[in-house]
């Protein structure tokens, strides 16, 4: 089973508790990372933390594991669903009734999925199948199942796409290797992953909550979060380190495309993409500036990377404008996801920026 390596942290932290969150292939997910990062908040005092870009959400699953009050925020969609589930979510678990309910109930569901993606991806088992448990998710009467059956059938959707994105369509045999994952069914994956997921639930005793929403209408007066930890988007290289053009069929299914457009043009019929400053050479600095200047009364913790625009230099500087002391930690790191190029550009120095008074 994937786990995450967590050697045993010290008391402030469950450790088996965090090598049990279950592992999804997001992009530029910190998981690997998460006992270096662990290292840095316990090196800090704070009670309450804003995760700013929660995406996988396994650092908001850390926050929570070392009881803070946390809240979570990422303006898609998909990923504000998965942080309901396990870090806003203190007690609710799906039970045996509700599974039988989740796959048996046959409540005339309709067949957008079938009919959009009918050899775009998965075959007409699997399509049929998520037509039908979408609908039975939203007849679940706690807003916290509905969450955590989502975040169950993201993973699912996840492990049976070959390479963990949906930029890649039609007959997808060549990257067939036998693995488990491609060969069960969407049903099998979601008995297993709503297993996975119910795991992951647990009271901190905390009002934990999460957002979704752009990073700067987070609403820091109000919840004056005591630390922020920022991991926003890199300016790319080329343009597929996008988030919506990655993930575009989660983020629909998450919300069965209610009020998002298909691009009918694209193979693949994705949504349009959500505009984020961070990722433009023309705004990521001035973004870096507004965002630090917004969350100036919180100690401020970002993570960057040296193959990133702008660099930690000019990054330091900007936060020196809203923080007086700056600290840069730095560990060396290897990608195995995200960057499919060559292998020395794989290799890269990831950074821990850190600002206090
Ligand atoms: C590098 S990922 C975060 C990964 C996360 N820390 C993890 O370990 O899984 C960046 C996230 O920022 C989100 N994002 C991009 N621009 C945003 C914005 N302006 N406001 C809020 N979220 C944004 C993306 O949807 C994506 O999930």
């Amino acid at each position: 089973m994937e786990q995450l390596f967590i050697p045993d942290l010290n008391e402030q932290v469950d450790s088996n508790r965090m090598r049990s969150y279950p592992l999804l292939r997001y992009m530029g997910s910190k998981y690997k990372l998460i006992p270096w990062i662990y290292e840095t908040f316990s090196s800090l005092e704070f009670e309450s933390a804003l995760d700013a870009f929660s995406g996988s959400g396994v650092v908001s699953f850390l926050l929570k594991s070392m009881n803070k009050k946390v809240y979570s925020n990422d303006f898609l969609h998909f990923s504000s669903v998965i942080s309901k589930a396990v870090i806003e979510n203190n007690v609710d678990q799906l039970d045996e009734n509700d599974l039988e309910s989740l796959l048996n109930m046959d409540g005339h569901a309709d067949d957008f999925i079938q009919r959009t993606f009918d050899k775009v991806f998965y075959d007409k088992d699997d399509l049929v199948f998520l037509d039908k448990v979408s609908h039975n998710i939203r007849c679940l009467s706690s807003p916290y199942k509905q969450a955590l059956a989502y975040t169950a059938l993201f993973r699912s959707c996840l492990k049976k796409q070959p390479r963990g994105v949906f930029t890649i369509s039609g007959n997808l045999d060549k990257y067939n290797d036998g693995r488990r994952d491609l060969q069960l069914s969407m049903e099998s994956h979601f008995i297993e992953q709503v297993a996975a997921y119910n795991a992951t639930v647990f009271d901190n005793g905390k009002k934990n909550a999460s957002f979704n929403g752009n990073v700067f209408d987070f609403s820091e007066k109000l919840y004056k979060p005591d630390l922020v930890y920022m991991d926003p988007p890199y300016v790319p290289s080329s343009d597929d380190n996008c988030y919506t053009k990655r993930y575009h069929f989660l983020e629909g299914l998450s919300k069965y495309w209610v009020g998002e457009e298909i691009m009918e043009n694209t193979k693949v019929k994705k949504i349009k993409k959500k505009f984020t400053p961070f990722s433009y050479r023309k705004t990521a600095i001035e973004a870096f500036d507004q965002m630090f200047g917004k969350f100036a009364q919180s100690t401020l913790v970002l993570s960057y990377s040296s193959n990133a625009y702008p660099d930690l230099e000019t990054l330091a500087a900007i936060m020196k404008n809203h923080k007086t002391n700056i600290e840069v930690r730095t560990k060396p790191h290897k990608y195995h996801f995200g960057n499919h190029s060559t292998v020395s550009r794989s290799k890269v120095s990831e950074f821990l920026i850190i600002g206090r008074e």
